[in-house]
């Protein structure tokens, strides 16, 4: 295994970085690629910046130039469902891009020429991602929904809820690497720390959790993940 560890802000990966072991950096558009060992596990731990076309650029960079074989995406969401807390965590067993709509062409949210509008995120690497999430938080699995949007209103959660009810968390980037790596044939799971509700508090509940626990979780779920 060579493994991809995808975040989109520096606060989600904050520690990885020096956690690994011969780091060696590469510079390649716009993003520096560090490569090394991860307790053991060779890795490459790189920042997408934010939103579905540079998260999927990211992605297929670091299979076709870095060689990864696995991809995990770990940082922070909205949350979208009642029983989904600040502080929680959830992994995707499939992701939806929620501002997709080629209609009436293809159904709405359908990705055109996939016949899919979600993508299952592999089985294997979702198991162990949750295993080494469940001794730091509360653990959710479900469907997580990304887009080009912030939701910071109320009004757009609730729109959102009504035409995805099943959707547990919001975010900008997992479901662009979910289309890559289906594209690519390359395993893959994605793991979000709940920082908001979404709702018209979400801005500065997101400002104030990415500061002062993001990186803390998404560190401890890599060393659970990679020791086991
Ligand atoms: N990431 C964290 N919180 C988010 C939100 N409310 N909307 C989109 N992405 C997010």
């Amino acid at each position: 295994m060579r493994l991809g560890i995808i975040s989109a802000l520096a606060e989600e990966q904050q520690g990885l970085i020096e956690a690994l072991q011969s780091p060696a950096r590469h510079f390649h558009g716009m993003r520096e690629y560090t490569a090394g060992k991860l307790w053991e596990i060779d890795a490459v731990c790189v920042l997408s910046r934010i939103g579905k076309v540079a998260a999927a650029m990211t992605a297929t960079t670091l299979v076709e130039k870095f060689g990864v074989t696995h991809i995990i995406f770990t940082g922070v969401a909205g949350s979208g469902d009642k029983n989904v807390q600040v502080g929680d965590m959830v992994v995707a067993e499939s992701l939806i891009q929620h501002d997709f709509d080629a209609s009436p062409l293809f159904p709405q949210f359908e990705i055109p020429l996939t016949g899919l509008s979600s993508f299952a995120t592999d089985v294997a690497l979702t198991d162990r991602l949750a295993a080494a999430a469940a001794p730091i938080a509360r653990v959710h699995r479900g469907l997580i929904a990304s887009g080009d949007q912030f939701i910071g209103k109320l009004t757009q959660i609730l729109a959102l809820k009504t035409a995805l009810p099943d959707v547990l968390a919001v975010e900008m980037e997992g479901a662009a690497v979910a289309q890559v790596c289906f594209e690519l044939g390359i395993p893959f799971a994605v793991i979000r720390t709940i920082s908001d509700n979404a709702n018209d508090d979400a801005a500065v509940d997101f400002m104030h959790f990415i500061k002062t626990v993001a990186s803390r979780y998404a560190f401890a779920v890599i060393e659970n993940f990679c020791k086991a």
